[in-house]
């Protein structure tokens, strides 16, 4: 694996959560971000969706930069045509970028071209870069890629919306991935998360673990997120 303070950090803290800001409450942003954060959280998920491929359109590089956080940004870019857009949302304060292998005829060089970036925040942290997979996609396209990204993401729903189910087979999916990267990447498993299945998932040797509705589900996110993090241990 690259080594970056930054991915050094993330190795360091795993297993852990990165919960996703699309489901929260909006009009109490403030207080749900403090709330996840001292509860432990470091890593805050932006699904970046623009209704061509995925269905719903989302939010864009100005809202990561909008919200003023002191959690880590993990950026999951679920768009078309990703080369001409990356640096936007890296200059918006991306602290973790990931890209759909999908997305992309070229993803050795989007993935080229986001190894050329600064991290925003602080030049000195490094940038992970994520390759994700939909549930669909064959695991084989990593290989070419290895020693091109720090982190793989592994879709357990296909793309569109918070609040899916977990898809069964991407169990097997993140043992594989494990055997296929061994330490040289971090895995990341994104959608359908719950309390119930979440320390199943982190035994399969994922790092990362996406978690939205089940956090902000109305009821209290510091319990949600700490329940989720305490079963990580
Ligand atoms: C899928 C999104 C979701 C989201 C997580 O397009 O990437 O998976 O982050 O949402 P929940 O936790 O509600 O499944
Ligand atoms: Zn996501």
């Amino acid at each position: 694996m690259a080594r970056s303070p930054l991915v050094d950090r993330l190795r360091a803290s795993a297993p852990q959560i990165s919960v996703g800001v699309l489901t929260a409450d909006w009009l109490n942003l403030g207080s749900q971000l403090q709330a996840i954060e001292s509860a432990g959280v470091e890593l805050l998920h932006f699904d970046v969706m623009d209704g061509v491929f995925c269905p719903m359109l989302t939010l864009g590089a100005p809202v990561v930069a909008g919200l003023k956080t002191q959690l880590l940004k993990d950026v999951h870019l679920m768009i078309e045509d990703p080369l001409s857009k990356v640096e936007g949302f890296v200059a918006a304060g991306a602290d973790i970028i990931t890209l759909h292998v999908e997305s992309t005829r070229h993803i050795h060089r989007v993935l080229q071209a986001v190894g050329k970036l600064t991290n925003a925040n602080d030049p000195n942290r490094g940038i992970v870069r994520g390759i994700a997979l939909n549930p669909g996609t064959p695991l084989e396209v990593i290989d070419p890629l290895l020693g091109e990204f720090e982190m793989v993401l592994l879709l357990a729903v296909n793309p569109g919306w918070g609040g899916q189910k977990f898809i069964a087979s991407t169990c097997d999916r993140v043992k594989r991935v494990r055997e296929m990267v061994r330490d040289t990447a971090l895995i990341c498993v994104d959608g359908g998360i719950t309390k119930d299945n979440i320390a199943n998932i982190s035994r399969l040797g994922a790092d990362i673990i996406v978690t939205g509705s089940a956090v902000f589900d109305g009821k209290s996110p510091f319990e949600n997120a700490k329940l989720m993090m305490d079963s990580l241990r």
